[in-house]
């Protein structure tokens, strides 16, 4: 990195947020200059879930203007920008990856810069690896290996050990549903609305985690490996039994004892890995990382059992946002990782870190 400030634009666009970030670093501290987010919840909210021909066409609508919108709050004209940052690994729907890597394409091709590829989990992780300074501006915090990540969103629920910036190894992961899928699933039955994790969250502070006991799957395993699949269909049939009985048991309460299972089966697997593979630092990342109950139950179970650090990341930064990838960007840079020429960028849907 041989100038001293460097200014990275961020693209994300693997889901349903169309984002875009444009961040300038001064040796290991940051300023963040923009971090603009158009969500597309309003629209898929009616169908429950995401509906992947309609994210591609939002993005498509909301690129350029959201594009326009990161450079005027910057104040900074293109020309200033040295690198492109992308989303183009780690899983994603195929419709909404593209408008993000043509866009980086472009830009990259026009400005005759190169593009720094960033894998979405990746992102969602190194988010974390931050400390806030003064206002917009930030200082990077040296990782110390090896770390461990529990990442869970819409899409993954994975406990991956970082050995170094290059390894990253899935030591677990869910062999159905992800965790974030089981939340907005729960939701959908419910009736709800979507994305159903900040829903029941909000529901399950007023309900009673006590009155439902729902089942663990694979708590005792032995391996770090979950399945969320079961849980759903468990909450369906609870709800049945509740109407069909005339049962005294609440909405809240439901969404409660659920989260309670959801965030007890990751916690108890979280804790189990630890104890195995004793990283120095240990980070709660991903959409599901918002959840109130999860951020401190892990805290507290984590500072009081191991010797691990443990971080999250703020409440903003958990869900899909482009200063994630801007963050993850500046690392590739810092480690000579994933810098291309746009020629040779390609697209991987694999949900692979
Ligand atoms: O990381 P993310 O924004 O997108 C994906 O990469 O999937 O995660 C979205 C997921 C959704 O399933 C959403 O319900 C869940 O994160 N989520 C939450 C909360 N906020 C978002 N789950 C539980 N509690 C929350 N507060
Ligand atoms: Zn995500």
């Amino acid at each position: 990195m041989g100038k001293k400030d460097i200014i990275i634009l961020s693209i994300e666009t693997t889901c349903d947020d169309t984002a875009i970030a444009i961040c300038k670093y001064s040796n290991d501290s940051f300023s963040v200059l923009s971090n603009i987010i158009s969500s597309q919840i309003k629209d898929h909210n009616p169908f429950g879930g995401v509906v992947p021909e309609l994210a591609s066409r939002e993005h498509i609508k909301n690129i350029i203007p959201v594009l326009d919108k990161a450079i005027s709050e910057a104040n900074i004209k293109l020309n200033d920008l040295d690198y492109i940052a992308l989303t183009n690994k780690g899983g994603g729907l195929v419709g909404s990856i593209i408008v993000g890597i043509e866009t980086a394409k472009t830009l990259s091709y026009l400005l005759n810069i190169p593009i720094i590829s960033v894998n979405h989990i990746r992102g969602h992780v190194l988010v974390s690896m931050i400390k806030n300074i003064d206002n917009n501006k930030y200082e990077v915090i040296e990782p110390e290996f090896p770390m461990m990540t529990l990442t869970v969103s819409g899409g993954h629920t994975q406990i991956i050990l970082i050995k170094n910036f290059i390894e990253w190894e899935v030591v677990g992961q869910t062999l159905d549903d992800a965790a974030g899928e089981c939340y907005d699933k729960v939701s959908k039955i419910l009736n709800l609305g979507y994305p159903g994790g900040p829903i029941i969250s909000k529901m399950a502070t007023t309900g009673d985690k006590t009155k439902i006991k729902f089942p663990r799957p694979m708590i005792g395993s032995g391996d770090f490996n979950f399945s969320f699949s079961g849980l759903k269909t468990a909450v369906l049939y609870e709800t049945e039994k509740i109407k069909k009985e005339n049962l005294k048991i609440s909405v809240d309460d439901v969404c409660a004892s659920a989260q309670d299972a959801i965030n007890d089966i990751l916690t108890r697997k979280s804790l189990k890995a630890i104890e195995k593979y004793s990283p120095k630092i240990f980070i709660l990342a991903g959409g599901v990382s918002a959840n109130r109950d999860l951020r401190d139950r892990l805290k507290n179970e984590i500072e009081k059992n191991t010797e691990s650090k443990f971080m999250m990341p703020e409440i903003p930064n958990c869900m899909d946002n482009a200063l994630m990838i801007n963050i993850a960007a500046y690392f590739n840079l810092k480690n000579n990782i994933g810098i291309y020429n746009y020629k040779d960028i390609e697209m991987s849907i694999e949900r692979k870190v």
